[in-house]
Order: C-alpha cells, then structure tokens, then sequence
C-alpha cells in the first residue's frame, strides 16, 4: 500500500488578466451578452483561442428541459473544434455574470467540461491554458490538471 497526494499547479491573478491574455478574456466577457440563460439568469461567456491565431467564442445556452442546455466552455470548444479540426486548442477564457454583473470570484468549469477539455489535451497531444476570469481574480491553470483521474482518450480502446 501507497500513500499518494496530488498537487495541483496555477496562477492566480489579483485585478489584472494574466499576460498576453488581455484581449481573450475582454472577448470571454463581452460575448457573455450572448448568453441564452432565461432559466438561471447566470451568463457564461467562452473564447477560444486556437493554434492558429482564431478565437471562437461560446456561451451557455440554456432549455426548458433543463439537461439539453450546454454550457460556455462546450459550446465554444465543440465548435472550435469543428471550425478548425486540425488546429489545436491554445487556451479557452471564461467569464461570467449573474443577473447582470460580472461574479467576483472566478467560475471553475463543471464536470463535463473537465472531460471535454480533458479530451482535448489527448486528441491534441497539447496541454493548453485555462483562463478563469473574476472581477477581483482570475485564475490561470492547464487544462490537464483540472480533473486528476479523468476518463481517457485510450481507455476504451483494446
Ligand atoms: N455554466 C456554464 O456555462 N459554464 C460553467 O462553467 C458553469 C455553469 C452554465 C450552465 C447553466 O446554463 C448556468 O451556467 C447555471 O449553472
């Protein structure tokens, strides 16, 4: 038997966006007006920065029956994916605003983000920079430590 720990590496940024992600995050927060969030009133807003220098952005889009909504971050990934098959993912920025205002504290992704971001590391052979954004921190952390023990790309396979 083996008594293990995990560490889990960021950055944390105290009222400034991390550098050289200034124009990401205004983007993950501007696009938060896109928001389709008539049920929580929480709007999330995503962007995407590529490989290639394309942003794609996303938010949470919501429905009557609650779990056919997606959220930000899958709505921007899926479709930058699609956009851009072959580009890889450099980084994704997320903003939010409840009822209106931008949250203090920055919003982490959900389960199901995590793996599909989890997905992308794999497909991509890349790591890639998660951008949490709050109005009084965001926080900086790799896509790949952001869910220890994640399903993988591979798992299935015989
Ligand atoms: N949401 C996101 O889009 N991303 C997150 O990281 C957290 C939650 C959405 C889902 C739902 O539309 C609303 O926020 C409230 O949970």
């Amino acid at each position: 038997m083996e008594k293990a720990e995990l560490k889990i590496d960021y950055i944390l940024c105290r009222e400034s966006y991390p550098e050289g992600y200034e124009e990401l995050c205004r983007a993950a927060l501007e696009i938060t007006e896109n928001a389709y969030c008539v049920y929580s009133g929480f709007a999330v807003g995503a962007a995407v920065l590529m490989n290639n220098g394309e942003v794609v952005r996303g938010t949470n889009q919501e429905n009557a029956a609650y779990p056919s909504g997606l959220c930000a971050e899958r709505t921007a990934l899926f479709y930058a994916c699609s956009a851009y098959p072959e580009a890889g993912v450099k980084a994704i920025a997320v903003a939010a605003r409840d009822k209106g205002v931008e949250v203090d504290e920055y919003v982490t992704p959900c389960g199901a983000c995590r793996q599909v971001m989890s997905e992308i590391v794999g497909r991509y052979h890349a790591d890639f920079d998660v951008i949490l954004i709050g109005r009084t921190s965001t926080l900086l952390v790799k896509a790949s430590q952001l869910l220890p023990f994640s399903f993988k790309l591979g798992d299935t396979r015989p």
